[in-house]
């Protein structure tokens, strides 16, 4: 019998947590299939050439990230993947005039489209071709959204710069299921992905879901390092890379047009695809032209309406490279058929009638005076924000550790994610933690978080949050 034992080969960081990863991505990947049982700790050690004290750490930390679960006296087996996703942030929507302040999620500012809703949904109920909303739409061309849709959503992308053909785009249910759909069309398990050091964290639990390998980019810099991708790409044979160039998620950061292009020249000299999550790409109201303009020919744009006009329409846009459309096509076949004709309809004529670029519009001056009100409540030379992001990255002062000031800011009313959430890496170190203030429900509310963030810095390690 072969006895199970991890692949270590090209991670970084302490033994322990290089296994414990390891577990963690063979569990999802089902190498490692729900119920079976881990190898004797002495046995692993063995093999592994480490001290019984490190697979005895390992375990225990895979343990507490819910991959494994020990019985006494019968070992230690792996739990069932529902334990898993149960890991991943659940969206809670409501958005109370009291109790906690939540700066944890990155939704867009609450704004009139429940009205533009209600009108668009009177209009439609007074059209003669409901029905034809009511059909599968996967014939022929209209694979992934009809053609007027997919002119509209060509429309769109126009404002971001992106000259979009409508042969190439296919329409998604979000950006979520574009992502998914962009890893299908271009993988295979077993390929890698390269991703930045930190990044939006569903995009690690998907790939390992398709049964792919997630190689963070060296960590020197915050921002997608050109130099750390071609080091990357001679280390590993790598399939594909995600990134977010504009208003990066957690550092909000946007790589100049330099950059992209020198991105999308080690992209073409290493055949690596591009997906290109540019989610937040309508707020900034001067803007880079999107990556997928200097390497049309192998970039996944990915994109949809949930940062600029509601994330519940559940419309996103995917514009494919020529020779990959019709395998993301494919792909959303497979996991959706098509998004609901009815939301794309939504989408179209906001669009259409120009309500779309109102409502992003709104997003856009909320978001910029509540990044306002970040620069002047908290010391200017721990915020690391864009002016028409919803975010800030919270650089903490040298001794906090960011999962203290977390809990610290939760015990005072204010819910936040630390900077580990973001790491692709367990291992890496982060000084930061992230402020969304684009969630609340009113500025009001906004300031009040931010007061208390503020004092929570000047507290300087008030009740033991310190670490010194
Ligand atoms: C960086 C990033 N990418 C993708 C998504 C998914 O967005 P959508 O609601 O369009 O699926 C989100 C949502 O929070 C996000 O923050």
């Amino acid at each position: 019998m072969t006895i199970w034992c991890p692949s270590l080969a090209g991670r970084r960081g302490p033994k322990y947590l290089q296994i414990a990863e390891a577990i963690g991505e063979d569990a999802a990947a089902g190498t490692l299939p729900s119920g079976a049982r881990l190898p004797p700790q002495r046995e692993l050690a063995y093999l592994l050439g480490v001290s019984l004290q490190t697979v005895s750490r390992a375990y225990a930390e895979a343990t507490e990230r819910g991959f494994l679960k020990g019985e006494v006296g019968r070992g230690t087996y792996v739990r069932d993947g529902s334990a898993m996703t149960a890991e991943l942030p659940s969206a809670s929507l409501a958005r109370p005039e009291s109790g906690p302040i939540d700066f944890s999620l990155n939704l867009p500012a609450p704004s009139l489209a429940a009205e533009a809703l209600a009108q668009s949904l009177a209009a439609l109920s007074g059209t003669g071709d409901l029905a034809s909303l009511l059909d599968y739409q996967v014939s022929g061309d209209a694979a992934g959204g009809s053609k007027r849709h997919k002119d509209a959503a060509a429309q769109w992308l126009g404002r971001v710069g992106l000259e979009a053909r409508a042969e190439h785009l296919v329409l998604t249910s979000g950006a979520q299921h574009g992502l998914l759909v962009a890893l299908m069309a271009c993988t295979r398990p077993g390929d890698v992905l390269l991703t930045e050091p930190l990044t939006y964290a569903p995009i690690t639990a998907m790939a390992q879901r398709l049964g792919l390998k997630v190689v963070p980019l060296a960590s020197e810099q915050e921002m997608l390092c050109p130099d750390a991708l071609e080091a990357a790409c001679r280390r590993v044979s790598a399939k594909a890379l995600y990134c977010l160039p504009t208003l990066h998620t957690p550092t909000t950061q946007t790589l100049d047009a330099e950059r992209r292009a020198a991105v999308a020249a080690v992209a073409s000299k290493y055949d690596l695809i591009l997906i290109e999550d540019d989610v937040f790409g309508f707020l900034p109201p001067k803007r880079t032209l999107p990556l997928a303009c200097f390497a049309p020919e192998r970039t996944f744009y990915v994109t949809s309406v949930s940062k600029s006009l509601a994330p519940g329409l559940r419309v996103g846009f995917l514009h494919a490279p020529v020779a990959l459309t019709h395998a993301a096509q494919t792909a959303v076949g497979l996991s959706s058929w098509m998004p609901p004709p009815l939301m794309t309809e939504v989408a179209a004529r906001w669009i259409e009638e120009g309500t779309a670029d109102r409502l992003n519009a709104f997003q856009r001056d909320e978001a910029a005076a509540r990044q306002a009100l970040a620069r002047a409540s908290l010391p200017v030379e721990l915020v690391q924000a864009d002016p028409h992001g919803f975010h800030v990255w919270l650089k903490l002062p040298p001794g906090w550790n960011p999962e203290v000031f977390r809990m610290a800011a939760t015990d005072r009313g204010v819910t936040l994610l630390a900077g580990a959430a973001f790491a692709v890496d367990p291992a890496l170190n982060t000084n930061a933690v992230r402020l969304c203030l684009s969630h609340e429900s009113s500025r009001v509310r906004v300031r009040a978080g931010l007061a208390i963030i503020a004092e929570l810095l000047e507290s300087g390690g008030e009740g033991g949050a310190l670490v010194l």
